[in-house]
């Protein structure tokens, strides 16, 4: 079997994984946690976003984050961008690139950012035209690849119309969110085989919530198909707050441990992660779920 060779993680837990948080923390708690993970090598970090407070009010100091973080140079800190005033405030905040995020499903578009997928895409080819002419990259998220909170099933069709918008309006890379991790092993497989028939692999990342258990399964089917991008989140922190009922994203230490295990290099120190996992777990007073931060803790008590 090919697997790559390397692999970007793209760490989420400070937006995902505190967005759903219903324990408040600060914002100084949040950019230590953000600079702990640039310092254990994480290249590309989801720092923030600048949506609507009343939607996600956990995110609302993203600009006080932004302003008062140390950048460390070749990480690239991005967060999501809703609309063209989310973009204002990203260009303001002083952010190279800008995450913009469709849904596959109709309903969770709806209750997500009030709109249908189509008014969503109107807006974003504004919002990633405005980005590009300043100079910014732009990322898409397609939720609910695998099925939806409130539909149930959704097409592949659907997902590849969404891909296929997103990158003609210029998203450099399509991270294929399973929102409510329902996906199995086959299913994905057969939706990469489509995705993959009209776009290379090097155009898509997968963002893969761990509600069933099946996350780093169907990352291993993603590496198998040619995917190198995971998007994770240290402790496996996560979640949406129009998902209800899904849990956090595949934690970041479980992924690093099998993909270290499998020779894939990620440039990130497992161990680091996984201690910026329990400090922000402590604050949030709940334990990390990522089965890997719970045995190298018990392996350290040894
Ligand atoms: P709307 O109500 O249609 O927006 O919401 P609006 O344009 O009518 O404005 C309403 C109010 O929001 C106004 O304030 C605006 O100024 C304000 P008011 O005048 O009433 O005081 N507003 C904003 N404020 C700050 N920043 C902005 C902004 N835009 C409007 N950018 C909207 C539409 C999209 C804004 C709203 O629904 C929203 O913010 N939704 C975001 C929801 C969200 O963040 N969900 C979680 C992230 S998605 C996710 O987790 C999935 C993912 O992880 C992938 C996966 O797992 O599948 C990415
Ligand atoms: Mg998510």
């Amino acid at each position: 079997m090919f697997y790559p060779a390397s692999v970007r993680i793209v760490e989420v837990g400070p937006r995902d994984g505190l967005q759903n948080e219903p324990r408040t923390i600060t914002t100084a708690q949040k950019i230590r946690f953000i600079q702990n993970l640039s310092a254990a090598g994480l290249q590309t970090i989801e720092a923030g976003s600048f949506v609507s407070p009343r939607s996600v009010p956990a995110m609302a100091d993203s600009a006080d984050v932004f302003r008062g973080l140390s950048r460390k140079p070749g990480v690239t800190y991005t967060a999501l961008v809703p609309n063209l005033k989310g973009l204002e405030a990203a260009l303001a905040a002083n952010l190279k690139e800008v995450a913009i995020f469709a849904s596959a499903s109709e309903t969770f578009s709806q209750r997500n950012i009030q709109c249908s997928i189509a008014q969503s895409l109107d807006r974003y080819r504004e919002v990633t035209q405005e980005a590009l002419q300043n100079s910014l990259r732009v990322r898409g998220y397609i939720s609910c690849v695998a099925g939806c909170p409130y539909e149930r099933a959704v097409s592949a069709e659907s997902v590849l119309m969404v891909a296929n918008e997103l990158m003609e309006m210029g998203c450099y890379e399509v991270s294929l969110g399973d929102t409510i991790g329902v996906g199995t092993p086959t299913r994905m497989e057969r939706l990469f085989k489509e995705l993959l028939a009209q776009s290379p692999a090097s155009k898509f990342a997968v963002h893969f919530h761990d509600t069933y258990g099946l996350a780093l399964a169907n990352i291993l089917v993603a590496l198998q198909a040619g995917i190198s991008v995971i998007d994770s989140s240290a402790a496996g922190l996560g979640g949406c707050p129009y998902a209800p009922g899904a849990t956090g994203n595949v934690a970041t230490e479980d992924v690093l441990y099998m993909l270290h295990g499998m020779n894939i290099e990620t440039g990130v120190d497992i161990n680091q992660v996984a201690e910026a996992g329990r400090e922000i777990c402590t604050i949030l007073k709940r334990s990390p779920s990522s089965k890997t931060a719970l045995a190298l803790s018990a392996r350290s008590r040894r």
